[in-house]
């Protein structure tokens, strides 16, 4: 079964899992860091909605402590019965996600006709004083939030529509995001969709990395972005791909 509906939250393809907070606070500091060095890229977008400031690898050794968290957490497990594998749940990016303000709400879906093949996972790493949520919309078409908690993250897929609600959050919000699914190249066009105009360093289902300029998307043999018509490229909205700039 590729779909499935989680009957408390009564949304398509999302769970909540216990994970070790241990693991997520390992990036406090780098989330309160104002020049993360070199080893990292920031980016800051959708401006008009929010304050947001991503922070990813762009470096191998940075890709790595992402990489390792992901491992560590042990999340691969949640998924494993709906990607499409040869071996093993492959772990395509991270990045912190750090916010104070979200003058807009942004209902948007991560992954978009993909059939499952990728999950975000969202898990807090501090700032959970602000009592930050996630407003998403139930199969109802009701508007219903998740409230971030110490050691629980939350895992979504295709269709699951979602924002950061409108706020302040004060001391400001930091989430670890990681991104992974599956390990056959076959549906990577449909995935890079989402995370080929995000962090400048990506691990592909191959296990290759792949270097992109967020704001110019991916290019190269293998790496050619499926748009679809129900998928299509975005237009206007500031920087290209940015169908899911919002991974909040
Ligand atoms: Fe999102």
């Amino acid at each position: 079964m590729k779909h499935f509906i989680n009957q408390d939250m009564l949304a398509p393809n999302v769970m909540t899992v216990p994970v070790d907070d241990g693991i997520a606070s390992e990036f406090a500091e780098l989330a309160g860091a104002d020049d993360p060095g070199t080893d990292y890229h920031v980016e800051r977008p959708w401006l008009k909605y929010s304050d947001m400031r991503w922070i990813s690898a762009r470096t191998e050794r940075a890709f790595e402590r992402f990489e390792s968290a992901f491992d560590r957490l042990d999340v691969a497990r949640h998924v494993r019965d709906y990607v499409d594998l040869d071996k093993k749940v492959r772990f395509f990016t991270g990045f912190l996600h750090t916010r104070s303000d979200c003058r807009e709400s942004n209902f948007h879906v991560d992954w978009k006709l993909t059939n499952n093949e990728a999950f975000t996972l969202l898990v807090p790493v501090r700032g959970l004083e602000s009592g930050p949520r996630l407003a998403y919309k139930q199969v109802t078409g009701d508007v219903a939030t998740y409230d971030y908690k110490r050691g629980e993250a939350i895992i979504f897929g295709d269709h699951f529509v979602h924002s950061t609600p409108e706020g302040l959050s004060e001391p400001p919000f930091t989430m670890l995001v990681l991104y992974f699914g599956t390990d056959k190249m076959e549906h990577w066009g449909k995935l890079l969709r989402t995370q080929g105009f995000q962090c400048p360093l990506l691990r592909r289902p191959d296990g290759e990395f792949l270097r992109v300029d967020p704001q110019k998307g991916p290019s190269g043999p293998g790496n050619d972005v499926e748009w679809t018509a129900e998928a299509p490229k975005p237009q206007a909205l500031g920087t290209p791909g940015n169908l899911s700039k919002d991974s909040a």
